[in-house]
């Protein structure tokens, strides 16, 4: 394994320090939440055995997430680090240097990291704005060889907010089952679309494996609760022994709470997407208006992907210097995600309204003022 530090990471708001930002329009996921916020019921958490648990997980919580499937049971699911831990378990399980994968550009930056950090083969199939960031199943059709061991996509897509439909999904688990290979979804904001939300991606078809965690819809990624699901078990064998040799089980502590709010959690979630169709609006509104960005109207998720129009009109650098330093406004440029710097993703759903009307203006004046002059 060669390890390189993601820029996404390294320059993180957390890295950077939350102090140092008003407006934090860099996040990708939904408000974080207080532990008072998840109302669990904290009783008795002084009873939890401190042992190993569960190599698979928390039964019950298996239970649960099994159930947001009619096809699924628990069995088929894995507990995981976060979705993170998840990626990492299917990457270092699936690929030896030398393999090929085929993944989706941009992209959430470990879905590219950990393949090239084994030393895999990684093909791209890049999302262009031109074709509205759709994903182009012949191209990726054409990329695989006998040397692929599977095709990696985000679905709804982090950083632009691409949803598939339907058909497309079947097209792609069918490519998956024509040349035996393995398609993941990665899918933590699955529940986060704006239209039809599609089943969970492993009941497409066996070949398929679905990653998901609570972090992004629910804004609790400091519980660091994901998980796989998959309908075909050895390949779960092997993935729990992955499991089995970085950490044994998961923290007993996260599972417990991810438990105790997972069967609470009824009527969350419609509290959570009202907050955000409502900051959906203040952007679209706002995106209306701007001569100097254009954008793809996301489908689905809490995060968008513009553009600059005329780049070449622009001190870039300037721009961002400005957002953050005068307007204490913060986004993630496009260099987070292997994209030119005039991209920038912008996270609507993690800051409260008035910080993102704020960040909004702010990214209009940076962009005013660092125009090239005469
Ligand atoms: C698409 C996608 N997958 C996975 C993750 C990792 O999330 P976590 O490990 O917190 O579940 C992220 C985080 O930004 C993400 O955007």
């Amino acid at each position: 394994m060669k390890y390189i530090r993601m820029p996404i990471e390294i320059e993180s708001p957390e890295q950077l320090g939350y102090d140092k930002i008003r407006n934090n329009l860099s996040e990708s996921s939904y408000s974080d939440a207080l532990l008072k916020d998840m109302k669990v019921d904290l009783r008795n958490l002084g009873e939890l055995a401190l042992c190993y648990g569960d190599h698979a997980g928390h039964p019950g919580l298996r239970e649960l997430i099994a159930g947001q499937s009619r096809f699924l049971d628990r069995g088929d699911i894995l507990l995981t680090i976060g979705a993170a831990g998840a990626l990492f378990i299917i990457a270092s399980s699936l690929l030896d240097p030398g393999d090929e994968m085929i993944v989706v550009r941009p992209n959430y930056a470990t879905n590219i990291a950990t393949p090239l950090a084994i030393g895999a083969n990684v093909k791209y199939i890049d999302l262009r704005f031109e074709e509205g960031f759709r994903l182009d199943m012949e191209a990726l059709k054409r990329s695989v060889n006998a040397r692929t061991k599977y095709i990696s996509v985000t679905h709804p897509h982090n950083p632009t907010g691409a949803c598939m439909n339907d058909a497309e999904m079947k097209t792609l688990a069918g490519i998956a089952e024509q040349y035996e290979i393995w398609l993941l979804v990665d899918e933590t904001y699955r529940d986060m679309v704006f239209g039809e939300k599609l089943p969970v991606a492993c009941e497409y078809s066996d070949r398929v494996i679905s990653v998901s965690s609570l972090s992004k819809t629910y804004g609790l990624p400091g519980i660091r609760m994901g998980w796989i699901a998959c309908r075909n078990a050895e390949l779960m064998e092997t993935f729990l022994a992955a499991k089995e040799q970085i950490h044994i089980c998961g923290s007993l502590l996260d599972e417990e709470l991810a438990y105790r709010w997972q069967v609470r959690k009824e009527g969350c979630f419609e509290r959570i997407q009202k907050d955000i169709m409502e900051k959906f609006g203040i952007l679209k509104t706002w995106m209306n208006v701007q001569d100097d960005l254009e954008w793809i109207e996301p489908g689905g998720g809490c995060v968008c992907f513009p553009r600059m129009r005329r780049p070449a009109g622009i001190y870039i650098d300037k721009f961002y210097e400005t957002l953050l330093h005068r307007y204490g406004t913060y986004t993630g440029p496009g260099h987070w995600f292997d994209s030119p710097r005039q991209y920038m993703r912008i996270g609507y759903g993690w800051p409260t309204r008035d910080q993102l009307i704020e960040g909004l203006d702010a990214i209009t004046q940076s962009i005013r003022v660092s125009r090239h002059t005469r």
